[in-house]
């Protein structure tokens, strides 16, 4: 395996999704998140990926920001908490979402060994933009690639295509990097060499490829491509 090319996910890989409600449930006035804000994350994120796929499956394409909102408005009706002002407060803090803390140093260690390293995301390039600016990682990314491009969510293949269009290189030199168990799956099936960020001990997704390699952050991104 030579790899020259490291293709990381951007929601849940190295922005942490679960930092706007936890960030809004401290603040004044968001008292009502105080032990729920777990509960809503997990909804949100899972609205808005179900989402994602009915709209590429249908063929039916709204933009990820489009499709995050729609997430958040179920998620919260759901949850008996429909105030404007959180709403509005939560889509605030989405636009600057943490990264996780490994990023900058993992990131900054693959262009020291001459790495080539991009975001490949369901994402808007304006969010992306936003959150790559808020995480000040700009300057240890070559690209940030987006679906809108071929308005199409992953794991459509024409998504994974994106790569190859870019920076001319086979799938078999790209790791790809996703803390999604089906993201990694399908990037497998794809033929890009994997890894699988499994943060919370999930079971492995039961789809056509299984992940490369299983981390349990990003720290040793930089040595697996070595
Ligand atoms: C992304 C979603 C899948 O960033 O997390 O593409």
């Amino acid at each position: 395996m030579t790899i020259a090319t490291c293709i990381f996910d951007a929601y849940g890989t190295l922005f942490d999704v679960s930092a706007a409600a936890r960030r809004a449930a401290a603040e004044p006035g968001y008292e009502a998140l105080a032990g729920t804000w777990q509960d809503l994350a997990a909804t949100w994120r899972r609205k808005q990926l179900e989402y994602s796929w009915l709209r590429a499956v249908t063929g039916d394409h709204r933009d990820f920001w489009q499709v995050t909102q729609d997430g958040l408005d179920w998620a919260l009706e759901q949850a008996d908490l429909t105030d404007p002002a959180l709403r509005d407060r939560l889509l605030a803090l989405y636009r600057e979402l943490d990264a996780f803390p490994e990023v900058p140093k993992m990131l900054g260690r693959l262009k020291a060994a001459g790495k080539t390293t991009a975001i490949l995301s369901n994402g808007t390039p304006d969010m992306l933009a936003a959150a790559v600016s808020s995480a000040g990682i700009g300057d240890l990314l070559d690209d940030t690639l987006s679906v809108e491009s071929v308005g199409v969510f992953k794991p459509d293949r024409r998504v994974y295509d994106l790569v190859g269009a870019r920076f001319g290189c086979v799938p078999a030199d790209v790791l790809f990097v996703s803390s999604n168990g089906w993201d990694v799956a399908s990037a497998a099936h794809y033929g890009f060499a994997t890894v699988w960020v499994n943060r919370a001990g999930e079971p492995t997704d039961r789809l056509s490829a299984r992940p490369g390699t299983i981390l349990k952050d990003l720290t040793e991104i930089p040595e697996l491509a070595a």
